[in-house]
């Protein structure tokens, strides 16, 4: 292996040791598939969201956010088909009593095998006539294949009785398609308008995720745009694009995303494309954009009795209207960030390395904008003097151990794209005046150049914006 290889277990050791993500519960083992983020996670799962408030809502006209609640009126989840359909094909091994998706082993088996166009009993079949072994134990001795329900149910009030199952939300969606009435008539919104939302979500997921990738607890970010029959073709094609470039505009190279069009599709769509990412494990879907025709707007106003049409101003007509969705795993959008970002670089030569550690993170989501470090612990006055007016605009850190050089790598490792130096000559002394200048150090290219402190804040301004 090449040393200085990307792999998961390269990010994941810094993200737990830079304090990004932890594992879920730590000092108690951890949780399988749940995570904490750290204070740089944190920081920087919140500029994502961030940037994705500025493309889908702020700049674009007619789109409105929502922050609904997680728990929402069981009768929901009936429409919405979740009860019925919202499950995933499992077996047990009946030797070491693991459980597995059977779609997982037959698509680790053969990647060209397609278990996303079998029934249930094709993908049994597919596994006993290939004799396709546990991937715990190696033995091949299965139950029958059965749907699990992913929703996580749980219980309101006092009593445990069906009556009182409520379900933990397994997407956002349904809370802009509720809302949906209550938007266009409080914002008199006209088709095409769209609602979105940032939020948790909840699955059951059995199978264990590459890190954060696959977890049970995630957020969203999603999108979805109402409109007339008729224009929905255009506007799945244009949301496809519009993702695709907001990935690229967060960093993240052409060659390193692609489509995936969807053979078999959910219960509620007409037309489905992933985006992936490849990521150091393979291709992995980021977001999906999904045709969902006017099915959900139309089982709501069954369930619910309440009327969901449109009354389209310009022609009298009332239609319900129908629904493009564009949506975006949050959890999944930070992982492919940091995979993007992260670089070896071997400033030394083959037979002495000096590897450098750097996250190449667009400065928009990278956690700290800019560093402050004086060059003596006796610049201190001064370069706290610097940090605080900063510090006013953007997440700035401060460092004074170590030498500059480490304090620099430091840095680099967490993807901090400035670094301001405070040194001798910015304060001057008795005989000589200082210039009160820095020197501002890039991440990338690692060049440096001397600025007037009072020039600081519109140079980080410039190299952040989004
Ligand atoms: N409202 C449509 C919907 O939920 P989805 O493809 O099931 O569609 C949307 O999920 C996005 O949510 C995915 O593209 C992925 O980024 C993210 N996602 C789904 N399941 C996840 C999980 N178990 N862990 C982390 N992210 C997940």
């Amino acid at each position: 292996m090449n040393p200085t290889e990307k792999t998961m277990d390269k990010i994941t050791a810094l993200c737990k040791n830079r304090g990004f993500i932890f594992a879920g519960s730590d000092i108690y083992g951890g949780l399988a598939n749940t995570w904490d983020y750290g204070p740089l996670g944190a920081r920087m799962k919140n500029n994502v969201k961030d940037t994705w408030r500025k493309r889908f809502i702020q700049e674009r006209k007619n789109s409105y956010e929502v922050d609904a609640d997680i728990l929402m009126h069981p009768r929901v989840w009936e429409a919405s088909g979740h009860i019925a359909s919202f499950s995933d094909p499992l077996l047990d091994c009946k030797e070491c009593k693991t459980r597995h998706r059977a779609d997982n082993l037959i698509e680790a088996f053969d990647p060209d095998a397609h278990p996303d166009r079998m029934t249930k009993e094709e993908m049994f079949q597919f596994i006993k006539d290939h004799h396709i072994p546990c991937p715990n134990c190696g033995k091949h001795n299965f139950t029958d294949i059965r749907e699990f329900n992913l929703m996580f149910q749980t219980y309101r009030g006092v009593t445990n009785d069906s009556k009182s199952v409520i379900y933990l939300r397994p997407e956002n969606a349904q809370g802009e398609y509720v809302n949906f009435l209550n938007v266009q008539r409080t914002m008199r919104a006209k088709l095409p308008f769209s609602i979105g939302q940032i939020g948790k979500a909840f699955r059951n997921e059995i199978t264990p995720g590459n890190f954060t990738f696959r977890t049970i607890e995630f957020e969203q970010m999603e999108f979805q745009t109402f409109c007339k029959e008729g224009t929905d073709g255009e506007l799945y094609e244009y949301f496809k694009a519009y993702g695709r470039q907001y990935f690229q505009d967060l960093g993240i190279a052409p060659e390193h995303l692609r489509f995936h069009d969807h053979e078999k599709l959910a219960h509620y769509a007409k037309a489905a494309c992933d985006i992936e990412f490849l990521f150091p494990f393979g291709w992995g879907e980021i977001n999906g954009t999904h045709n969902r025709t006017d099915y959900d707007l139309s089982r709501h106003q069954e369930y619910s009795g309440q009327n969901l049409t449109y009354l389209d101003p310009e022609t009298g007509e009332r239609y319900i209207p129908y629904i493009i969705e564009s949506t975006y795993g949050l959890d999944r959008t930070v992982l492919a960030l940091l995979c993007e970002a992260y670089d070896e670089e071997n400033l030394g030569t083959e037979e002495k390395p000096d590897v450098r550690t750097v996250l190449h993170l667009a400065p928009a989501i990278a956690p700290y904008k800019v560093a402050v470090l004086p060059l003596s612990k006796k610049l201190a006055g001064k370069a706290m003097e610097v940090y605080e007016g900063l510090a006013r605009r953007f997440m700035t850190d401060y460092d004074e151990t170590g030498s500059i050089g480490k304090r620099y790598r430091r840095e680099d490792e967490i993807g901090t794209p400035l670094c301001v130096t405070v040194d001798f000559e910015t304060v001057g002394n008795e005989e000589t005046p200082g210039d009160n200048c820095v020197t501002v150090r890039d991440r990338d290219t690692m060049e440096q150049v001397r600025l007037p402190i009072e020039a600081l804040e519109s140079y980080i301004a410039e190299k952040i914006v989004f």
